[in-house]
């Protein structure tokens, strides 16, 4: 049995984060989210930046602290080295590079993009991790995208997002409909108790694996423009079923595609990642297609879709198993492809 302890940071966007892990079972995992940025719809990078540095070693205390381990039975620091916000990523970078170095254990440095899809192998992420080769559905504030996961860390993305982020579609269409940022689980609650069918919406026609989210953002705009000028009230008169068929369309925007890859590559073992993976519209449907298309499906426990350090701390562990570490001069980077 793996009983190497590894603390894991993320700290690419809003949420600071930390972890530990022993073998692939999370022993606890924290986070300090940044209400500071709902003032202004959105993330402010540099106040992220700021509160990332404002948190970090609190965040790092408690995860410790949870856990009930002490500094010194730590093996290796796992962190989010990109894609995100570079100021945001500067952070946990220079945070983990000093604590290994104080602490004299390896860095080891994670992709926060394969971080989301492999959250599947922490140990209660799933009753069972997904089998190689799957589909991961990646659908997250940033990105949108169906990665064919072949190996832990040989992953092909087959088709993504032209434009807008399906979490970035729920959060601005979220703002029309002058909802706090982000706007994503605040529509799927809303969803809930409002009709799915009162509103249809254009989806857009794009090839193969490809995704678009532009049209309907636009059309969701020019829809509730047309209605607003005939009942000043009508968002808030009609706000759950207005959630109700924005999530409905979206799912199946997101769902289409992810049935066409699956048919198209014969591949049964489908999962989710990423904020958007959240979603209860999305994961029944997930559900759905067990039955009817008989698919195996991964779906993660909510603590590990939106951002967090289990992940991180998931990957760290995998690679440490490699012997994969990071040189302590190396730097953060916004731009980061799996
Ligand atoms: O993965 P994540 O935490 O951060 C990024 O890496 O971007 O994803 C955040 C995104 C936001 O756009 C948020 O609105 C969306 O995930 N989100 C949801 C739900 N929970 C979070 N979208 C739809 N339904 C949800 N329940
Ligand atoms: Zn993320």
């Amino acid at each position: 049995m793996n009983q190497t302890i590894i603390l894991g940071i993320e700290s690419s966007c809003d949420d600071t984060s930390a972890a530990i892990i022993k073998g692939n079972a999370i022993l606890s995992n924290v986070a300090a989210t940044q209400a500071i940025h709902v003032e202004y719809g959105g993330v402010v990078p540099e106040l992220a930046s700021r509160a990332h540095q404002q948190n970090i070693v609190p965040v790092v205390h408690q995860a410790l602290s949870k856990a009930n381990i002490q500094q010194n039975t730590i093996s290796a620091i796992g962190f989010t080295r990109g894609p995100g916000l570079l100021g945001s990523l500067l952070v946990g970078t220079s945070f983990a590079k000093s604590l290994a170095m104080s602490l004299d254990v390896p860095l080891i440095e994670v992709n926060h993009l394969q971080a989301h899809i492999l959250c599947h192998f922490i140990e209660d992420a799933n009753p069972k991790p997904p089998a190689f080769p799957f589909l991961c559905l990646t659908v997250s504030g940033g990105h949108t995208m169906i990665v064919l996961v072949k190996d832990y860390f040989d992953m092909e993305i087959i088709g993504k997002t032209m434009d807008d982020a399906a979490g970035e579609a729920f959060d601005k269409i979220g703002k029309m409909l002058h909802l706090d940022y982000p706007a994503g689980a605040i529509i799927d609650k809303l969803a809930k108790i409002g009709n799915e069918n009162a509103f249809t919406f254009n989806k857009p026609k794009v090839d193969d694996y490809q995704y678009s989210f532009s049209g309907i953002k636009t059309s969701v705009l020019y829809f509730l423009q047309k209605e607003v000028k005939k009942n000043p009230d009508f968002i808030k008169e009609n706000l759950e079923d207005i959630c109700a068929s924005v999530q409905k369309c979206l799912v199946e925007i997101l769902m289409n595609k992810l049935e066409k890859a699956a048919k198209d590559l014969n591949i049964n073992e489908i999962a989710i990642a990423g904020g958007v993976s959240a979603n209860s519209g999305l994961r029944t449907a997930m559900k759905e297609n067990e039955e009817k298309l008989g698919w195996k499906t991964y779906i993660p426990k909510f603590e590990y879709t939106t951002d967090n350090a289990a992940m991180i701390a998931m990957v760290a562990q995998l690679k440490f198993e490699r012997g994969e570490f990071a040189p302590l001069n190396i730097s953060a980077t916004a731009r980061y492809d799996i």
